[in-house]
């Protein structure tokens, strides 16, 4: 459902009742990426997904996307739907620097933090650089060598040899995603904060969630969050990449079930 916000209508799937649990894609995925979550977990919560602008069926405004902006959108998509509790957020990678811009601006909102394949950290010089020169590749040839690129590194060895329909179906989200979609989420997360310092200011319960397989964001990244933060549990994913509740679903969905239950 096509949802209007400030300026920009937001595709949104809003599924089930009872306790929200707010789920924020990755990078340069949508909604669809939450397709297992929301299925299985909307018989017993209220799942609402998000395409975060420029991306899925959200249209893109002009960028940059700074994650303040795109953690504010959610926050607008939470009031739009009249949601008065408050609610668990589920971000993944780039939906976990979002993750950490909303519970930073609107913590009245957060009832919980799930941070899956993500870090506190901001990017480093040389990640700024090649941040810089993937949006000049997009620009100049279009989306498909960062897809190609980023559909090789996504998921975990195992994944690429006994799922291929599954990195299919995960080609096929990231294809939606427009150039100008990307290069300004790609702007967006180059300029992010780090969060490191702001991690023991969290005070909600936390469930850090990572694939021992992940090539894009070492294991280290979510040892250093469950360091920081003060009521957090990290679970490791085995025969898992970046993509951990799309590649071990079952593994993926108990967690999350079970951290809901706690909240
Ligand atoms: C993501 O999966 O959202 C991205 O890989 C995050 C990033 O590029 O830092």
């Amino acid at each position: 459902m096509k949802i209007q916000v400030k300026e920009i209508q937001l595709n949104v799937e809003d599924r089930g009742s009872g306790q929200p649990l707010l789920l924020i894609h990755g990078f340069p995925l949508n909604l669809e990426m939450w397709r297992p979550q929301i299925e299985d977990l909307s018989s017993s919560v209220r799942t609402i997904a998000v395409d975060l602008r420029g991306h899925g069926l959200s249209p893109p405004t002009p960028g940059p996307y700074p994650m303040e902006m795109l953690a504010d959108d959610c926050a607008a998509v939470l009031n739009a739907f009249g949601v008065k509790e408050k609610v668990v957020v589920m971000g993944l990678s780039m939906g976990g620097y979002i993750s950490f811009a909303l519970y930073r601006r609107h913590p009245q909102l957060v009832s919980g933090l799930i941070l899956a394949s993500t870090r506190a950290g901001a990017d480093s010089e040389q990640g700024k650089t090649n941040r810089e020169q993937a949006a000049a590749e997009i620009a100049h040839k279009g989306t498909q060598p960062m897809i190609d690129r980023m559909l090789s590194i996504l998921m975990a060895p195992k994944t690429y040899q006994d799922k291929p329909e599954l990195v299919q179906k995960v080609a096929e989200i990231i294809s939606q995603t427009s150039s100008a979609g990307m290069i300004s989420a790609l702007q967006g997360m180059k300029e992010r904060i780090d969060s490191t310092s702001f991690l023991d200011q969290i005070q909600v319960p936390t469930l850090i969630l990572h694939g021992l397989d992940d090539q894009i964001i070492p294991l280290s990244e979510a040892e250093s969050m469950q360091t920081g933060i003060p009521a957090a549990r990290l679970e490791t994913i085995p025969d898992a990449g970046h993509l951990p509740n799309l590649e071990q679903v079952e593994i993926f969905n108990q967690a999350v079930a079970r951290f809901l239950e706690t909240v």
